[in-house]
């Protein structure tokens, strides 16, 4: 259906809910919104990218053998093109004191030329990149969190503690999804509003406004082929689940794994579900699958904000506190009643609760 570019003019855009939103703290400087702003910019461009796909005259003729990121993971030339996207539209506004980024080993400094503000970004900016050669749907995350006081009072280089701060402390988080049609999905702590890019306009149009989550699900995502992995909790959980009705939850699921977590995690803000990427015992050396800081945490802010729940197994995922920049996490997010019931089998008192000191995470609500 083609809409005429006035037919949405009505509708809030992204730009008239950030002003409304700050109208509700007169002492605010706007600089959060303009951050935000330069965010949305990065991702509409992002959007344009992925839409012309092989077409991009830049795509594989050009394309850098694969090389690996700081993840150990391959990184394909999108991870790399959309890091830089993020980078360079957000380091001349004033209104940061750094970045990080899943991509880029250290944090990215402002650079001298330019001013430097209040807040560090945090981002993913390609999120499910091994959906990209299919056309399926990928996304951009984002997290804003404040520079520690002394890192705006001396304007100094900021370093990997500045940004291991519990996700409680985010100031906005969202994420962008590339799907049929591009969202722009934002919390600045005021509930959750989702925007979708009117293509006539090229503006994000409010479309889905204060979004809930319902408490109570029949849906679950995980990645089955970790099974022999799982700790016994998780194990009991899914099983349950597949039992169906006729099993102790009385009722019959249905599953879904996109392998794209910001797509998983908006399937479950528009229509309820629980995502799970818990830790295993895959690899020793890793506590998880998803990346803390710009994965888990601005998924777990926005969860909360529309009335669901994000943990990781053990404790509230937004209470812990980070130790490493890179740092992996358990994570499990969606239908309160879900999440609540899997932390419960964390809790139990049995065998199966590893009491690995290695596993043991520090956290601000530690029950
Ligand atoms: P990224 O593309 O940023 O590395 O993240 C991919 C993540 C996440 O989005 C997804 O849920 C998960 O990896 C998929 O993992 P599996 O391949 O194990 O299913
Ligand atoms: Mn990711
Ligand atoms: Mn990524």
């Amino acid at each position: 259906m083609t809409t005429s570019p006035l037919s949405q003019t009505p509708r809030s855009t992204l730009v008239r809910y950030l002003i409304e939103e700050r109208r509700r703290f007169p002492e605010a400087s706007g600089e959060l919104n303009g951050l935000l702003l330069d965010v949305s910019v990065a991702c509409k461009a992002i959007a344009r990218i992925a839409a012309f796909g092989e077409l991009d005259d830049s795509g594989p003729a050009t394309m850098p053998p694969p090389s690996i990121n700081v993840q150990g993971e391959e990184q394909k030339r999108l991870d790399v093109v959309t890091n830089e996207l993020f980078v360079r539209m957000n380091e001349w506004n004033g209104h940061l004191a750094g970045m990080a980024s899943e991509e880029m080993e250290a944090p990215q400094q402002i650079p001298r030329a330019y001013p430097r503000g209040k807040y560090l970004l945090l981002f993913d900016p390609l999120d499910g990149s091994s959906n990209i050669d299919c056309n399926l749907t990928i996304g951009s995350i984002f997290s804003v969190l404040r520079a520690p006081q002394s890192v705006i009072d001396s304007g100094r280089d900021v370093r990997d503690e500045d940004f291991l701060q519990p996700g409680a402390a985010q100031v906005a988080a969202g994420y962008a999804l590339y799907g049929p049609t591009t969202m722009f999905v934002l919390t600045v702590g005021n509930g959750v509003a989702g925007f979708t890019l009117n293509p006539n306009l090229g503006e994000f149009v409010l479309t889905h406004a204060d979004v809930k989550v319902p408490v109570d699900t029949q849906e679950f995502a995980i990645n089955s082929s970790n099974a022999r992995f799982w700790e016994a909790p998780v194990t009991r959980y899914v099983q349950e689940c597949l039992a169906g009705r006729a099993g102790p939850r009385g009722k019959d699921f249905n599953m879904r794994w996109i392998a794209s977590m910001v797509a998983d995690a908006h399937r479950i803000l528009m229509r309820g579900g629980v995502f799970l990427y818990p830790r295993d015992t895959k690899d020793p050396a890793k506590h998880g699958r998803l990346r803390l800081l710009y994965e888990a945490n601005p998924i777990a802010f926005l969860m909360e904000q529309a009335g669901a729940r994000a943990s990781t197994g053990r404790q509230p995922l937004l209470g812990v506190v980070p130790t490493a920049l890179h740092q992996r996490i358990g994570v499990v997010f969606g239908s309160r009643n879900e999440v609540e019931r899997i932390e419960r089998y964390h809790h139990e008192p049995a065998a199966h609760d590893s009491a690995d000191p290695l596993f043991a995470e520090r956290g601000l609500f530690r029950s």
